[in-house]
């Protein structure tokens, strides 16, 4: 089973940004030189699958416009002479193909995944969420879909947080069949202090068989009154096998503000042009702390 296609959920209105995302997707906010929606699709297209589906709402218009040919800009930059800026721009163009759905209604996670199963099918799938920047030598997804070669069931990454943070994620309940793998026995949304002794957090990568679709058909809203897509996949586990692994990597929630702004340093260090004297920068004012 191969998987040949990512869904991308963009619907979000991302008041944790405001004011900064009040005309522009927060996708579209800059991380050193890309807006975090290119990393998501870079680490998409390094892991060998080539069709996005963004699952979409009004106002997110620029993130199509950003994978899209712009005819005006190429010409502009051709006429110029400007290659390495062509060859850049030309490149983000034909990293995929793009489709857009529209989520209609704000009704949560489970639901955004629901309305891609039109263009999705009967296949396997992964989803990746915007919001979730992970730095990793081997790409997140194309870890999972090494496992999910492997196993052939469905998969979520996780990494272990501090046990104050686990009401902030989907936590994982689970035995380690090998390393850094675990046979799911439970799922919970958002759990209350106390609510679970785990400690492994869903993060924003999942490698999904299409069954999943059938579990969201029936899932009731959960917590928030939204359809929660780990209360779907706690009722998958329930019916067939279902895998979390802890992938190697650092994870960052560019959707905060701190962790956008860590996603940036580090990013910003590891450039090929910049991070060098970015270092040094960031050394002269560390001296200057007290
Ligand atoms: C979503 C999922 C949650 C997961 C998290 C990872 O929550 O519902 O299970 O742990 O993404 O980023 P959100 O952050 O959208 O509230």
């Amino acid at each position: 089973m191969k998987v040949r296609k990512a869904v991308v959920p963009v619907a979000g209105l991302g008041t944790r940004f405001l004011p900064a995302t009040k005309a522009i997707p927060k996708e579209m906010l800059t991380v050193v030189d890309r807006p975090t929606i290119q990393y998501i699709v870079e680490e998409v297209v390094a892991s060998g699958i080539k069709e996005v589906v963004l699952i979409t709402s009004a106002g997110k218009a620029a993130i199509e416009n950003h994978f899209d040919y712009s005819f005006e800009l190429e010409t502009y930059l051709a006429q110029k002479g400007k290659f390495d800026l062509l060859r850049e721009v030309r490149n983000i163009s034909r990293l995929i193909n793009v489709v857009s759905v529209r989520q209609k209604e704000p009704l949560g996670l489970g639901h955004a995944v629901m309305v891609s199963e039109s263009v999705i099918g009967g296949e396997p799938f992964v989803v990746v969420l915007g919001d979730d920047l992970v730095d990793a030598e081997v790409p997140c997804v194309y870890q999972m879909l090494k496992i999910f070669e492997r196993l052939e069931e469905s998969i979520v990454a996780v990494q272990k947080v501090s046990l104050k943070e686990v009401h902030r994620y989907g936590i994982v309940e689970g035995e380690e069949i090998e390393p850094g793998v675990y046979r799911v026995d439970r799922l919970i949304e958002k759990p209350t202090v106390g609510a679970t002794k785990s400690n492994l957090a869903v993060i924003g990568r999942y490698c999904l068989r299409p069954e999943i679709y059938d579990c969201l058909h029936r899932t009731l809203p959960g917590i928030g009154g939204e359809i929660q897509l780990t209360d779907a996949l706690d009722m998958m586990r329930k019916e067939r096998a279902l895998y979390a692994y802890e992938f190697k990597g650092r994870r960052f929630d560019a959707g905060d503000k701190l962790g956008y702004l860590e996603a940036t340093v580090t990013f910003a260090l590891e450039h090929q042009d910049i991070g060098g004297p970015f270092k040094e920068f960031l050394k002269g004012l560390v001296k200057n702390l007290d």
